[in-house]
């Protein structure tokens, strides 16, 4: 299916690895051209090589923390008219919730919640304007569904997702959508260090962490960062004008609700 979205331009926030860059490959694949994001200069230009050779089109690298003010001026400096916003982030640490103090509990605040709703506070209305604008929010699983040690992150993400919503119906008369992307358990470097800290606590060895988290998903296997790309995309696309402020769960089947 042609996504229709050839030659528009896009801002993909963290994804010089992982599900981020899932999500500008199969942008680019569409055509789209992207502007990349990531702290770690070195790693974010390979990737943007990579996408470019894989897609030809035309690929912007902005090393920046997206999290802070000035990470969030040279995305936008790079995209002052973007059709696509995808928010992505790091995700707080594992960590037991009482451990937490007030600096790591605004941290978390910051990355999964403040970060994405001023970053779709700089582009709306201009995509309102335009009367095209597709925003995917890479939030979790862990927003309905409770997951040890990720309750920050849970927390954040939840309170995105409720922010959001309301701010979704005000946009959806201008061909402007607010979506979100709940993930499982996906094959990513995030994934594989979450099993390392298990082990470490646990005293189990890896391999043993990542057999039993594999054996809880009906799928009976990770997720692979492309097949979340390939859902942002076609969110993205011009085929998908009416699904806005909805929650796809990606993850094999693991949250047991019926709705
Ligand atoms: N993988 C899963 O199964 C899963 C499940 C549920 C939710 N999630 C959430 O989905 C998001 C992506 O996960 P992932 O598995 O793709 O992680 P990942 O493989 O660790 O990749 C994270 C990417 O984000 C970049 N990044 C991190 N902090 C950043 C910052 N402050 N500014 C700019 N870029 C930043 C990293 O590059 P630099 O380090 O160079 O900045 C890297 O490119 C996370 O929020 C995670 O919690 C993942």
């Amino acid at each position: 299916m042609d996504l229709d979205i050839r030659g528009r331009k896009a801002i993909v926030c963290a994804s010089s690895q992982g599900l981020g860059k899932a999500c500008a490959l199969a942008l680019a694949e569409a055509g789209v051209a992207v502007v990349i994001n990531a702290r770690n200069r070195a790693r974010l230009e390979s990737t943007a090589d990579e996408i470019r050779k894989a897609t030809g089109v035309e690929v912007s690298p902005v090393a920046a923390d997206v999290s802070t003010p000035a990470g969030q001026d040279a995305l936008i400096a790079a995209c002052p008219a973007p059709d696509i916003l995808v928010n992505n982030n790091g995700g707080p640490p594992y960590r037991d919730f009482r451990e937490l103090d007030r600096e790591a509990l605004l941290a978390g605040l910051t990355m999964n919640m403040v970060t994405p709703i001023e970053l779709v506070q700089r582009v709306i209305d201009g995509m309102a304007a335009r009367r095209f604008g597709r925003i995917v929010n890479i939030t979790s699983q862990s927003v309905k569904m409770p997951l040890a040690g990720l309750d920050l992150s849970s927390g954040a993400r939840a309170g995105l997702t409720a922010f959001l919503a309301g701010v979704a119906r005000s946009v959806a008369d201008k061909n402007v959508t607010i979506n979100n992307l709940l993930p499982g358990s996906f094959d990513t470097a995030r994934l594989r260090s979450g099993f390392a800290r298990a082990a470490q606590h646990s005293g189990l060895a890896e391999s043993v962490i990542e057999e039993r988290a594999r054996h809880d998903i009906p799928a009976k296997r990770f997720g692979h960062a492309d097949e979340l790309g390939r859902a942002c995309a076609f969110l993205c696309s011009a085929h998908a004008g009416y699904i806005t402020g909805q929650n796809l769960v990606m993850d094999g089947g693991e949250y047991p609700g019926t709705f």
